[in-house]
């Protein structure tokens, strides 16, 4: 279908535009010919109303909490499917059978220890460097050992790409808590499921016995499914770009691990942590609130909204879920920060504020709080964000190299910046 628009300013301008249906979710209007049409750019910061690239990974729709992986519901994915097994069905597009899950999960094995040589780059960063600095800088180096399989033309180096990233991200997150601790590396062990080896990498260490507690088991490899993929979020986007260039996939991937970090985005895990400790106590939740409403404030609620969702997230839903069962299940059901967290929600849903902007939980409100339980440092919680979503960035990647329309993303802007003038001797200025 095509569609001739009317652009305002300029009575006798329009331009002819074709538009196209997805499977689900709104039409797009196909801009691409507008500037050769009538010389004028699409203006869209932050590309609110952007489709950058067709997918067929991930579908969100946010008016009604939906989010779907390859058309399977997450919700129907968290009660009955894995996290390699999701890893799979992001990254080839179909469930896998028994034998294709079986033969996945030994080449992920196969990939999950680091060269020695990698290992000794965390010596190079202090004690107390925040673990995003060292893992994007660890993946980052990856491109310096793999040259031999490095060629993003050829699909069988791409699929070993994919499944060493996926494969090595928790040992690297686990050698940079480590680091963090002055403990020593526990290397991986492919006896183990992938949520109970990195368990074992982040909490054993040599002098003790360490038990993988199942419920552990069971909370990580939920919370690795929930945030395996979110369509073309701000690290996904980052990774889509940074690799538009040919540039080698580990660069591409540091890249999104860096954007990642933002609070806006997964480091709102860590600041929401951080929010409800300044909060302290449920008498100070309505004052906070207001803080959060007051546009001279930069306070912001964290975990709460999200560019997408102007419903329920359902990932929060079935995190809150989750927590409930993983305090319960350690007898910390009366963890206070859980009870200040639970009181906060109820504040902020009943308040004008929020429910006109439509600002609801989103997926990073509660994971802290399960994280925290289960042991880990708040600086490790967007390293662990950053294990669950390599897999969403591998398969874009590999989506975007593989589409026979993917050129070098290079966006334009409205210049607002002086006119031609003329340089002035810095004697004369
Ligand atoms: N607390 C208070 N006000 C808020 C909040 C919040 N958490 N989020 C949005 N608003 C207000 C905002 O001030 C704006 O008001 P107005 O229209 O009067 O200017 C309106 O709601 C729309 O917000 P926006 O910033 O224009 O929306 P956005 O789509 O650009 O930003 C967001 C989305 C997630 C960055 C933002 O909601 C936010 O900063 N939330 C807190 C950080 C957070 O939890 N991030 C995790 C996102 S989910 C996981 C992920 O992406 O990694």
């Amino acid at each position: 279908m095509s569609n001739t628009y009317k652009l305002s300013g300029n009575s006798e301008a329009s331009a002819e535009l074709p538009s196209y249906s997805g499977t689900l979710g709104p039409d797009v209007v196909d801009v691409r010919s507008l500037y050769a049409q009538q010389d004028v750019f699409t203006f869209d910061p932050g590309f609110a109303s952007t489709a950058s690239c067709k997918s067929e990974i991930t579908f969100i729709d946010g008016k009604e909490g939906v989010l779907l992986y390859r058309g399977y519901p997450v919700e129907q994915l968290a009660n009955n499917s894995t996290y390699i097994e999701v890893c799979y069905l992001l990254l080839y597009g179909e469930l896998p059978t028994a034998t294709q899950l079986s033969n996945f999960e030994n080449d992920i094995r196969t990939h999950t220890m680091m060269n020695e040589t990698m290992l000794r780059l965390f010596n190079g960063f202090h004690h107390d460097a925040h673990p995003m600095a060292m893992v994007s800088g660890v993946v980052g180096s990856m491109s310096a050992f793999y040259h031999e399989t490095m060629d993003i033309q050829n699909p069988r180096h791409r699929e070993i790409f994919s499944h060493r990233i996926i494969a090595k991200l928790p040992t690297i997150a686990a050698a940079a808590y480590k680091h963090s601790l002055g403990q020593p590396f526990v290397y991986p062990r492919n006896d183990l499921d992938y949520s109970s080896n990195l368990l074992n990498m982040f909490f054993s260490v040599p002098a003790d016995d360490y038990e993988i507690d199942p419920i552990a088991v069971e909370a990580i490899d939920l919370l690795l499914i929930l945030h395996a993929d979110h369509e073309q979020n701000c690290s996904t986007s980052t990774v889509r770009l940074a690799g538009s260039s040919g540039t080698n996939p580990y660069s591409a991937i540091a890249a999104g691990i860096a954007a990642l970090w933002g609070p806006a985005h997964g480091g709102a895990n860590e600041a929401v942590l951080t929010m409800l400790g300044q909060i302290g106590n449920a008498k100070n939740i309505t004052e906070y609130v207001a803080k959060a409403k007051d546009k001279n404030d930069s306070f912001r609620l964290m975990g709460f909204g999200h560019r997408v969702y102007k419903n329920f997230d359902p990932r929060a839903t079935i995190i809150r879920d989750m927590c409930h069962k993983v305090l319960a299940k350690l007898g910390r059901d009366d963890d206070p920060l859980f009870e200040l967290a639970l009181e906060l929600e109820q504040v902020a849903l009943k308040d004008d504020y929020f429910v006109e902007k439509r600002l609801y939980p989103n997926v990073d409100f509660y994971s802290g709080i399960i994280y925290r339980a289960l042991g880990f440092q708040p600086s490790m919680f967007t390293v662990m964000f950053a294990i669950a979503r390599t897999v969403g960035w591998v398969s874009h990647w590999q989506e975007m190299i593989t589409d026979p329309e993917h050129r070098i993303g290079r966006p334009r802007q409205l210049y607002t910046g002086p006119k031609t003038r003329d340089y002035v001797d810095v004697a004369k200025r």
